[in-house]
């Protein structure tokens, strides 16, 4: 990744849209434009200070020196007897002119902000988010590359752990089973998020925690989990059953693969967004169970496993080379059990492809 080339580019993309300078806390955004991933600054004012023309300024813990040898820009280093406020006041003070417009980064710690409320007074700030998002959400070559692999490793942990035996397994063991292989077999820097497994009706929660419910025969099993590579996310899901499913979980598994299928081959440069969940949608509708698809059809993925594109009714926003989100309709039946498939997608020479490639027809175990 050219971070460099990043950094220039956001810059000359705010600045065109009339910022002075934008102040970035460690992140995503952080990451992004300096590949920098520092852990545990919650407490410990840590910023970037991004003008839009020239050199970024970071104001860092000492406890960071080491790490931040390699940076791409000035570096001043404040030690725990030290008030780093005062620092950074100066810094800004230098860098800008009191009331001219900052993008701050809206991930900040509130407990930071509080106590930086007084510099920030000084200036007219807004949200970092809807700007450097038009940047994040258009994948170039690298990136697209990084997500493939991410796809790739949960393809693999998903035939390696059909390979044995559901029933009797807790969800809980289940899950962290999936994240050990994720993190220490198959190559990825980290999960993407901690993994869900949900049986039974716990199915019908889509954000369900696993439990420590043991896999039964006749369960359908949902399995959602992604890994991360050099900082990029996947998030797949598919859904078994153990041993032979019911005419109605045969029924609703069709439907929601129709519904995936169909969503997935809609994907185009040029359309809307909610052209695509109304695709999904509607074949789950048209079959008569449109009100128990409870939730959007998708969401970009990036360095966030959540973040722009939204795959939602009403989100007009018009696809584009270089976007890759999730497209994961389900059916949430309360009592009984949920089907959801997921796949990443990405849209590359005005085409969607899949990145995830597990099988997608309904696997007995
Ligand atoms: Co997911
Ligand atoms: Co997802």
């Amino acid at each position: 990744m050219d971070y460099k080339r990043r950094i220039h580019k956001f810059q000359a993309h705010f600045g065109k849209k009339g910022f002075e300078g934008a102040l970035v806390a460690p992140g995503s955004n952080f990451y992004y434009l300096t590949g920098f991933n520092p852990l545990g600054t919650l407490e410990r004012l840590f910023v970037l200070i991004l003008p839009s023309e020239g050199l970024l300024t970071a104001i860092a813990p000492r406890l960071y020196e080491k790490e931040l040898e390699e940076f791409n820009g000035e570096v001043v280093l404040w030690s725990d007897s030290e008030n780093p406020y005062k620092i950074f006041a100066t810094k800004i003070k230098e860098t800008f002119k009191e009331g001219e417009k900052l993008l701050i980064d809206d991930t900040m710690p509130v407990g930071v902000f509080l106590k930086a409320k007084d510099i920030f007074d000084k200036y007219s700030l807004h949200p970092i988010s809807p700007v450097i998002s038009e940047l994040r959400e258009i994948k170039d070559k690298d990136e697209i590359k990084a997500h493939k692999k991410a796809a790739e490793i949960v393809d693999k942990v998903f035939y390696r752990f059909i390979e044995g035996k559901l029933e009797g397994k807790s969800e809980r063991e289940l899950a962290n089973r999936i994240e050990y292989m994720i993190k220490n077999e198959f190559g990825a820097d980290d999960v993407s998020f901690e993994p869900i497994v949900a049986s039974g009706p716990n199915g019908a929660n889509p954000h369900h925690r696993p439990s420590h419910r043991k896999i039964r025969k006749g369960d359908v099993v949902i399995f959602d989990y992604g890994a991360k590579y050099l900082g990029y996310c996947s998030d797949v899901t598919r859904t078994v059953v153990v041993g032979p499913p019911s005419e109605e979980v045969k029924k609703v598994y069709e439907i929601v693969k129709e519904a995936q299928e169909t969503a997935v081959q809609k994907v185009a440069e040029g359309i809307p967004a909610e052209v695509v969940d109304a695709t999904a949608r509607g074949i789950i509708s048209k079959y008569g169970y449109g009100e128990y698809f409870i939730h959007r059809t998708g969401h970009g993925l990036g360095i966030d496993v959540h973040e722009e594109p939204y795959i939602s009714p009403g989100n007009k926003k018009i696809l584009k080379d270089g976007m890759v989100f999730t497209i994961e309709p389900g059916i949430y039946l309360q009592g009984k059990f949920g089907v959801r498939i997921e796949d990443d997608v990405a849209l590359v020479d005005k085409k969607g492809i899949r990145l995830t490639n597990a099988d997608r027809e309904l696997i007995t175990l």
